[in-house]
């Protein structure tokens, strides 16, 4: 499945500015499509890295050059691409559903919470367990599928998830996957 690791760095006041964020992602204006009121489902709706803040813009910029040096490691798409990053909060005892992402893009997640979690990924009859700490960056470029493990801490868990789509499948894909909300890097 061809996960790629790294770590980014980035000022905990990070943590803070994305957490008053819930509540403004929550009033944007979205499809009749999102019918709930959860905040894990909005992410077709918005573009994390469209808000200004300077520790979140640091870490597109890191993100970015992460995104490059994979890319050639993978000899992945030379057209242009497109990212589309949102943010995931999550609470005491729940998790990150089992999901996974479009075809033919790079996914991943950075992960921000200095309490440790899993994720666990599924190819198969295969399981892969991925320990998450503060500045853990996992990308994959397979839409294999994958939840974390459930939060058990009194503070929030949070998280951002990230497809990297390049010019050809920016164009055609259907909803929740048409995504207008990727940006050019
Ligand atoms: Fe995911």
């Amino acid at each position: 499945m061809n996960l790629f690791e790294t770590k980014l760095k980035f000022d905990t006041k990070l943590l803070e500015f994305l957490l008053q964020l819930e509540d403004q992602i929550l009033k944007l204006p979205c499809s009749s499509k999102v019918i709930t009121d959860n905040m894990l489902d909005r992410w077709p709706e918005y573009n994390i890295f469209m808000f200004p803040n300077n520790y979140l813009h640091n870490l597109f910029i890191q993100l970015v050059h992460t995104i490059y040096d994979y890319r050639s490691k993978i000899n992945y798409s030379t057209e242009p691409l497109f990212l589309h990053a949102w943010l995931n909060i999550v609470y005491k005892n729940t998790k990150i559903p089992y999901h996974k992402h479009r075809e033919n893009v790079i996914s991943g997640y950075i992960y921000l919470s200095p309490e440790p979690t899993y994720t666990y990924f599924y190819e198969e009859d295969k399981k892969v367990t991925i320990e998450n700490v503060q500045g853990k960056t996992v990308m994959f470029n397979v839409p294999c599928y994958h939840e974390s493990s459930m939060w058990n801490f009194d503070t929030p868990r949070i998280s951002l998830g990230f497809d990297v789509i390049p010019t050809n499948v920016f164009y055609d894909q259907e909803w929740p996957y048409k995504s207008t909300k990727g940006i050019p890097i």
